[in-house]
Formats: structure tokens, sequence, C-alpha cells
């Protein structure tokens, strides 16, 4: 049992420090001025620490000043006790408030219960909830997914979670369970849930860490464009690839940019009359699939599909479409029209914050700053002399 021994606590601890969104949260939680702690597990090439550090030495640059770093607790969601050092773990109970649990596995794929999303999802988050209660930590901020809705069509309330829905893949059914652990939490004073939808990179910059969803198929018909060896032989063209798309186009995809779920979600932590309620952090409008077609074929200089429906027989596959749809399987539940999510709390609580709209231009630019990237990246320490000047990457 960890007992609290406190004087002024005020940190929160934030889960998922290192992830697209969660290093976008440390930014604008520490520009806003809350006090924060952070759960990081280390990786092959940093410790805990070094990691934070190397996020941190981005956003020195970025912003050109030095931000005050979060205090780091090395762990894993895994363990007992979040797999914290008993002085981590007593610092935690004396320091920290609230916390704001956004770590999750985005793994669409699963061998079963006790292989991921469900240990990370489900797992993780009662082990996050036994810390809290344990602790005396009993504000609770949970980053959930509009996901939670299944294949729910039609319009999707905040207030609503379990209404009957199938759900598209084990994520979906993962965070459903952990939505649901953290509502039934009794000793939670206040239990706030944020669901964004599907996340892009910052609308600004173009910076995105991961690569899933939208930018594999951008990564899937570019690296097909590039390497295939099917290509020539249906037109001469290297860059026209007559396929069918098993959508009709008219389909709506909710997009959101990062930059902005973290702007809103750090506004709703940081003013407390916002908390105890289900924020659905999706955009006003959806882009549509032709969009999304268009800006994909433009951006990796891949012509010729067409928007043929869902109902054209599988059984007279090409051989480029049977390969585009073997490699993009795991993306099957998103291949349809998104339900209509309300949200009607997130537009109360932050009226003058509306989502930046994601057109044809500004996904073009997303897209062709992930092939700038070559779809990877790499944090890397950022040197600062004795003034705490920046310097230069190492
Ligand atoms: N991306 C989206 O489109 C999207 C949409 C809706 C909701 N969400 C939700 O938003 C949150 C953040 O997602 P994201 O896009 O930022 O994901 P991400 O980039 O994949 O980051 C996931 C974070 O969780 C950490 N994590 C995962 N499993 C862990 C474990 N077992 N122990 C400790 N840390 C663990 C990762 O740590 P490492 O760096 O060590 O791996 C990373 O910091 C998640 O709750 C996700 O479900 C995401």
């Amino acid at each position: 049992m960890i007992t609290a021994q406190v004087s002024e606590p005020n940190h929160f601890l934030l889960t998922g420090a290192t992830g697209l969104l969660g290093r976008y949260l440390m930014k604008d939680l520490t520009l806003a001025g809350v006090p924060l702690a952070v759960h990081v597990r280390p990786n092959r090439r940093f410790s805990a620490q070094e990691r934070i550090e190397a996020i941190f030495g981005y956003w020195d640059q970025q912003l050109g000043k030095v931000l005050p770093r979060p205090v780091v607790l090395a762990g894993q969601l895994g363990e007992e006790a979040l797999g914290m050092e008993p002085g981590d773990i007593r610092w935690a109970a004396e320091n920290c408030t609230s916390v704001i649990h956004n770590a999750a596995s985005l793994s669409f794929v699963s061998t079963g219960r006790d292989s991921e999303p469900y240990t990370s999802n489900v797992d993780g988050t009662r082990n996050v909830l036994r810390f809290c209660q344990e602790a005396g930590i009993y504000n609770f901020h949970h980053v959930s997914t509009a996901y939670v809705c299944g294949l729910r069509s039609g319009l999707v309330l905040e207030t609503e979670l379990k209404e009957g829905q199938v759900y598209g893949n084990p994520y979906e059914e993962s965070k459903v369970e952990a939505e649901e652990m953290t509502r039934s939490a009794d000793f939670l004073k206040s239990h706030t849930v944020y669901r964004p939808s599907i996340i892009v990179g910052d609308s600004e910059t173009g910076f995105t860490n991961t690569f899933h969803g939208f930018y594999a198929a951008v990564q899937l018909i570019y690296t097909m464009n590039n390497h295939s060896s099917i290509e020539k032989q249906y037109t001469g063209h290297s860059d026209f690839y007559p396929g069918r798309v098993t959508l009709d186009g008219s389909e709506g995809k909710n997009l959101v940019p990062v930059n902005w779920v973290s702007e809103v979600m750090s506004h709703i932590i940081s003013n407390s009359e916002h908390h105890g309620q289900t924020y659905h952090l999706t955009p006003r409008n959806p882009v549509l699939v032709r969009t999304i077609l268009a800006v994909m074929q433009s951006a990796a200089k891949m012509f010729g599909s067409q928007l043929a429906g869902k109902d054209i027989d599988t059984g007279t596959a090409t051989e480029i479409e049977e390969f585009f749809y073997e490699h993009i399987r795991v993306y099957d539940s998103y291949w349809r029209n998104d339900p209509t999510f309300d949200s009607t709390n997130t537009r109360k609580a932050a009226p003058h914050l509306p989502c930046p709209h994601i057109d044809y231009e500004q996904l073009l630019f997303l897209a062709k700053q992930a092939i700038k990237m070559n779809f990877s990246w790499r944090d890397k320490l950022v040197k600062r002399d004795k003034n705490k000047e920046l310097v230069a990457n190492s």
C-alpha cells in the first residue's frame, strides 16, 4: 500500500508521453504552466529520462526557447505499481493529484486476450487505476477514442458508450473495456474522457512520429509506385495503375490534426470547470474519401484508381488490387462511412478552438511531409551548452 503524505501536491501524471499525442500534450501543458510528471518506459536507444530530453530538445528548437522539464518516472504499465522504483512511487503519491492516462497500444490485430492491444489497454488501465487508488490520486483524465462506437452508423453522442455495437477490431473493443473500467472506478472524484477520432500530423508543420491509418495507405501506394514490378505491364506508364477502390467516394472520415487535439485537451485539463465530461475531439466536417484518394494519388504520383463502390466482384480482382488489399487489410474496419460524432461538450468547453478544416491542400501537405520524412522518425538528443543555449542535434 502506497501512503500519500501530501503537502501541496499539484502535479499531473501523464502516461504515453513519448507517443504522438503525448509529446504535444507535454509541450502544451508545460506552456500552460501545468506541473507535469511523466511515466515513461526506456527503449533500446535511450533511458526514460533521455527519451523525454530528446522530445523536449525538439520542442526547444521549434519554439526557440528552453522549456521547463517534467519529472520523469521510469516504469512499465504492465507491472505492479506501474513498474516504478519505490522512491518514485512515494514521490508520485506525495505530489500528484491527477493522472492523464494517454498510453495505449494502437494495434488493430491481436492473437488473444493475453496479448496486445488488450495487455496495454485493458490490463494497463487496470494497473493505472489501482495505482491511483493506492496513491490517493482521485482526478482522472482518460484518453479513449471516438471509435469506441465500433461499427455504429448515424449519430453517436458523447454520453453513449455501450449501445450493443459490433466492434471493428480488437483495439476498439479494448478501448471500450478500458473506458468502462475508468467509469466504474468509484474512488475517483472526477473522471474526464477524451475521444479523438483519427489523429493525423500537425496542421502547421506536418510533423508526425507515427504512420498509421491514412499514412499507412499513402506509404503503401508510394512504395508500390517506387518499387513495384507490376506497374508497366498494364499501360507502359510508371505512374498509372488502374485499380478499383471498393468505396464510392462519398464516405466521410474524421481526421483531426494532433496539435488541435492537444490544444483542446490542454485547455480542458487546465480549467477544472470543464472536468467530469466526455469530449468527442472530432472535426466539424469529415473529409470525403474521394478527397483522400485524390491526395494519395497526387502525393504518391500514382494515378488511375477508380472509386467503384463496395459491390464489385472481388473474384475479378487484378494482381495489383489483390496486392493493395492484402497490405491494407488491417484497416478493413475503417473502409466505410464514419458515423456522425456529436461534439456538443467540446464545442461548449472550447468554442475558441475550432478544429482546423482538413481539405485537399492540407491533407496533401501532411502526405508530402510524411514522404519527406520517409515515413519514419527517430528522436535525437539535442546538445545544450552550459548556458542552456540550444546547440545542435547530436
Ligand atoms: N492515433 C490516433 O489516431 C488515435 C485516435 C483516437 C484515440 N487515440 C488514443 O490517443 C492516445 C495516444 O495515441 P497516440 O496516437 O499518441 O499513440 P502512439 O503514438 O502509438 O503512442 C502510444 C504511447 O503509449 C505508450 N505505451 C503503449 N503501451 C505501453 C505500455 N505497455 N507501457 C507503457 N507505455 C506504453 C507508448 O510508449 P512507447 O513510446 O514506449 O512505445 C507511447 O508513449 C491513445 O490512448 C490512443 O488510443 C489515438
